[in-house]
């Protein structure tokens, strides 16, 4: 008999119940419930995993606990949310989705699996895969963005980063891939609330990343908070058993979300513990992370032949599983030999990504880079080192971050600053302070935006201006320049409906939360140290009423047509987006020519690019197609591509993708963005 089946052989029920137990220590809050975490718990075997504790020395004296002093010896599995690095903090997700550079996404996930490593983590919470095209959700902060191929392109790179060629690596830890599945489609983006959609589109937009984390050998998966057409994730044995471990063949570890199996309570689908906690484990789920559901429900559920020792038994052994693919009972203490700090290094990568995460949206007459070295640095995120680690700082200190005003400073600008309002008051006592500094200056730069907890989780929007008096700030700051050029630097966890700031600014860079190398990566975007490359992987909306919001919309039966009133129109806004997806400016001046397709077993698309600017920089392109078929109507434009060639002044080159070809009528589309007027196009 194998460890494993010995094991299971020997194991009590408590002890096999902890085994699919994860509880939660409090280095870090992220969720309602607070149990104080017992030592003698994890000694009797009745916890067998814990979250939310970190760092060499405390994961060292609670896993010798389990290990030396608990009956059978079991290692704990420790897991934390390393949402974009652990103490490097790196830009939030969404913004590192903007570098489209699948090697960055997983260079930032090797380096955070290290530094987890360092810890004595052996799992994280990451990667976040819900595609989200509604911009009031706070979480769309900690994903991918609005199109499903971006999605899968993420979930590999992060995969690879997380987990290394074998888990049993040092530093490597397990990734754990989530919310499974269509969370992002909340109904009014309003967090926690219920989705519901038909099978087509959760098939073609929102499974697709968690089929590419399963192909790339992700070790766990959490399934969502949310209910899906009727029926809890957490209790789903449709999408867990049959669409995950059946049709995509998952075989690894399904951690519930906290406290969610208790929640099937609150959804009204089990009407005691012992009911969840069996809808739970029927449905697939291994681990119930803080509902003591399992512990308290399942020895009842037993009792009332709810659930057979067999089913325990198959969850006890994939966690056994994942724990023995860790070597874990090789060698329990092999990660967590030494915190690592920031390191020259890991702030050498953060400043690189914090400046390619960065996306131009707008940069009129040559606004940036900066001419000007007096500079007016108005705004309550100017000076705001700790905000920039924006939500899930993972265990970054603040003390760790570079805020702008110390970024730009120590470029060698001369820098005059007065943050003018705060985020959220409606004190507007330091607006003459901070107006009083554009008389002296040669260029105005604004940080405005979101504080660090208004995206990420619990943090729904239903209103996407500045917060607070910014909006006021910004205009008598436009109505004082007197001619200067105002840059905008707009922090935000989300795309933000400010079209009149946008309009009345002469340059604005989304920058997203940078991380904690932010001041640096945005004084070198600014400077023109860094030609900006950042593209939005999601769609910025005129007004939040047009949310959702996405390019791979269906056809309409009547297209909008300005010379007829009965088509597809708002009667007070565009249809089209402020930014559309992929938008982003450079300090290059790209052009694009001879779009061509090779035929062969894969389709090779090329197209030409020459750099007219004077700068070198780097173009992104993506390549898009759209489907005629017969029956069924197909997305106008579906991502199948990007791609990156970086040109100095007059270097010319070619881009090439690949795609399968595909069965029908079609057309193939590549261009800077999803603004069909970008797009060069070829039928195949
Ligand atoms: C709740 C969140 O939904 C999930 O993403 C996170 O991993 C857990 N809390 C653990 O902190």
């Amino acid at each position: 008999m194998g460890r494993i089946d010995s094991l299971i052989a020997e194991m009590t029920l408590t002890e096999k119940l902890g085994q699919l137990t994860m509880t939660a220590a409090d280095y870090a809050v992220t969720g309602p419930v607070v149990t104080p975490l017992s030592e003698d718990a994890i000694r009797s075997g009745v916890i067998g995993n814990l979250l939310n504790l970190y760092g060499a020395e405390a994961t060292r004296r609670i896993q010798t606990i389990a290990v030396e002093q608990s009956r059978l010896h079991i290692p704990l599995l420790l897991g934390f949310d390393a949402i974009h690095g652990q103490r490097t903090v790196f830009p939030i997700p969404l913004a590192e989705t903007s570098m489209f550079d699948p090697a960055a996404w997983e260079a930032t996930a090797r380096m955070a699996a290290q530094e987890c490593a360092g810890d004595g983590l052996h799992m994280t919470f990451a990667p976040m895969l819900d595609v989200a095209r509604d911009p009031r959700w706070g979480r769309i902060a900690e994903g991918p963005g609005e199109d499903p191929f971006v999605g899968s392109a993420v979930a590999r790179a992060k995969i690879r980063g997380f987990q290394s060629s074998s888990l049993a690596d040092v530093g490597a830890i397990a990734a754990c891939a989530k919310h499974y599945v269509a969370y992002g489609a909340v109904t009014a983006g309003r967090e926690y609330a219920s989705t519901d959609m038909s099978e087509g589109m959760l098939r073609e937009v929102y499974l697709p990343p968690f089929r590419a984390a399963v192909e790339a050998g992700v070790a766990s998966i959490m399934p969502a908070f949310t209910d899906l057409n009727g029926v809890p994730l957490t209790a789903s044995t449709f999408l867990l058993r049959d669409v995950l471990r059946g049709e995509l063949g998952f075989d690894g570890v399904l951690v519930s979300d906290y406290h969610a199996v208790a929640e099937l309570l609150n959804h009204g689908v089990a009407s005691d513990l012992a009911e969840a906690a069996a809808l739970a484990l029927k449905a697939g789920v291994d681990i119930d992370m803080m509902s003591d559901a399992y512990r308290l429900g399942l020895p009842v559920a037993l009792e009332r032949d709810l659930v057979a020792m067999d089913d325990i038994d198959a969850a006890v052994r994939r966690v056994l599983t994942l724990k023995e693919r860790l070597d874990l009972f090789q060698d329990p203490y092999r990660r967590g030999r030494a915190d690592t700090g920031v390191t020259t290094q890991s702030r050498a990568l953060a400043r690189d990504v914090g400046a390619r995460s960065l996306v131009l949206l707008k940069n009129d007459a040559n606004a940036l880079p900066l001419a000007a070295r007096k500079i007016a640095l108005i705004g309550p995120l100017a000076d705001a080192a700790s905000e920039m680690r924006g939500p899930w700082g993972g265990a970054g200190r603040p003390e760790d971050c570079v805020g702008v005003l110390q970024g730009l400073t120590e470029a060698g600008l001369d820098v005059r600053h007065a943050p003018g309002v705060a985020i959220e008051t409606d004190d507007l006592s330091g607006v003459p302070a901070a107006l009083a500094l554009c008389a002296d200056a040669d260029a105005i730069i604004l940080c405005l935006g979101e504080a660090l907890l208004m995206s990420g989780e619990a943090a729904s929007r239903a209103h996407l201006g500045l917060p607070g008096r910014q909006r006021q700030l910004a205009d008598a700051v436009f109505e004082k320049a007197a001619g200067k050029p105002v840059i905008v630097v707009l922090f935000s966890g989300r795309p933000l409906a400010v079209p009149e700031l946008v309009s009345r600014a002469g340059a604005v860079l989304a920058a997203w939360f940078p991380g904690c190398e932010a001041g640096h990566a945005i004084a070198d975007v600014l400077t023109g140290k860094v030609s900006p490359s950042g593209r939005t992987p999601v769609s910025w909306p005129r007004a939040v009423g047009q949310i959702p919001i996405f390019f791979g919309e269906r056809p309409s039966g009547r297209p909008f047509n300005p010379a007829d009133h009965f088509t597809s129109h708002y009667s007070d806004v565009e249809n089209t987006p402020l930014f559309p997806f992929g938008h982003g400016l450079t300090y290059g001046d790209f052009s694009l020519s001879n779009l061509r397709v090779e035929p062969g077993d894969l389709l090779t698309v090329k197209v030409d690019v020459v750099n007219h600017g004077v700068r070198a920089a780097e173009e992104t392109l993506f390549l898009f197609l759209n489907q005629k078929k017969p029956g069924v109507t197909r997305p106008l434009l579906e991502l199948k591509g990007f791609g990156k060639i970086a040109l100095t002044p007059s270097g010319q080159g070619t881009v090439t993708f690949t795609l399968p070809p595909t069965a029908g009528r079609a057309e193939l589309f590549v261009g800077p963005s999803a603004d069909v007027r970008s797009l060069l196009s070829v039928p195949i």
